[in-house]
């Protein structure tokens, strides 16, 4: 037993009431484990409490000491077989994050949601990135005014990140514009391989920062340009469940808004309504709880954004408008109502 698990061991709590900050003050788990346990990227007791015992293995435990490790790192995470009411009351703890206009907020029942994923899909230019960009503004603001107090991660794998967004954004809100910039760290992807890495990575960061707000823009875009041709398909969509599960194991474990990009695909078979659908198939609908298709109107800064599948809100549209200020409130008229 090494020095840290006997403190731990000495401690007056029960094991029951035990607080476990560090890796190394899980039982079983020394030095040596716990440097193996960091190199795979699980920096935190939170990580840990969502990963698989066979994620563990690698760092040479067993299946039964990984499943020990989990189990208490558990303990602080309460992530277990619970009651429906308690659930609700877990829920409660859900917070929201304006979009910076109330329209969108609506249709997506009071703002973003932590601990689920949210997608934006839509062709270029669509406003994907502009909501990412206000989201790691907003997401600094007080609860009072909509957002979470808390930084942001934004994963760029586009090169499309731009500082001077913020910028414009935060002085419209009548924010510090250095104090934002500090607040949003910015992670560029290369290869999807190195995506997944990053976000294999980022509980420590997360945790460090108060990160709130987990963003990947886009989601799919080298996997679609490196996985060309069918006999690649399956492997890719391996890895992209792979990557939402962990994304979405993030947001759970902190608390935090997970939102991600995502282009779209000409179906050639459709005459009738929209003629696109998302990339990434069933894994990337299924592992996104709230979905919305955002696309530009005939003219200028408007975009329509439409709720597309959400686990407990009516289908719905919403009409907002992009400028040197942000997102904002359009002056069309609106069309919320259920999609026929
Ligand atoms: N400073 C600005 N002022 C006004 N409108 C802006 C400003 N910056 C960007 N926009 C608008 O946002 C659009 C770009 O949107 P965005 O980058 O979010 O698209 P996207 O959906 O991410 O596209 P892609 O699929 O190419 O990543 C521009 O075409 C423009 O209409
Ligand atoms: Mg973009």
């Amino acid at each position: 037993m090494s020095a840290t698990e006997e403190q731990s061991g000495s401690s007056t709590k029960s094991e029951g009431e035990k607080e476990y900050r560090v890796l190394e003050d899980l039982p079983g788990v020394g030095p040596a484990t716990s440097q193996k346990l960091k190199e795979m990227g699980f920096h935190t007791i939170e990580s840990l409490a969502t990963a698989t015992a066979r994620e563990l293995e690698p760092a040479g435990i067993s299946e039964k000491k990984a499943l020990d490790i989990i189990r208490h790192a558990r303990k602080n995470v309460s992530l277990s077989f619970i009651r429906a009411d308690e659930l609700l009351r877990q829920r409660q703890n859900i917070s929201r994050l304006t979009t910076g206009s109330k329209v969108l907020d609506e249709l997506l029942g009071g703002g973003l949601e932590t601990q689920t994923i949210s997608e934006f899909y839509g062709e270029y230019g669509s406003g994907k990135s502009q909501i990412c960009h206000q989201l790691c503004v907003n997401v600094q603001l007080p609860y009072a005014q909509g957002g979470l107090n808390a930084a942001a991660l934004y994963v760029d794998t586009e090169n499309t990140f731009r500082t001077e967004r913020l910028v414009s954004m935060a002085q419209h809100l009548g924010l510090d514009p250095e104090q934002v910039a500090r607040n949003v760290i910015v992670a560029d992807a290369f290869t999807s391989d190195h995506q997944i890495f990053l976000l294999e990575n980022a509980d420590k960061v997360i945790k460090e920062n108060n990160v709130r707000l987990i963003i990947v823009d886009s989601l799919t875009s080298h996997f679609r340009s490196e996985y060309v041709g069918r006999e690649t398909l399956a492997l890719r969509q391996q890895k992209l469940n792979k990557h939402m599960h962990k994304l979405i194991r993030l947001a759970r474990a902190f608390n935090s808004i997970a939102v991600v990009t995502n282009q779209v695909m000409a179906k050639p078979d459709v005459f009738f309504g929209d003629a696109v659908h998302p990339i990434g198939g069933h894994v990337v609908g299924h592992s996104s709880h709230t979905r919305v298709y955002l696309r530009k109107a005939s003219r200028g800064p408007i975009r329509i954004a439409r709720l597309v599948s959400s686990p407990y809100l009516p289908d719905g549209e919403g009409v907002f408008k992009i400028t040197n200020n942000g997102i904002e409130e359009s002056d069309e008229p609106q069309k919320r109502g259920r999609i026929k």
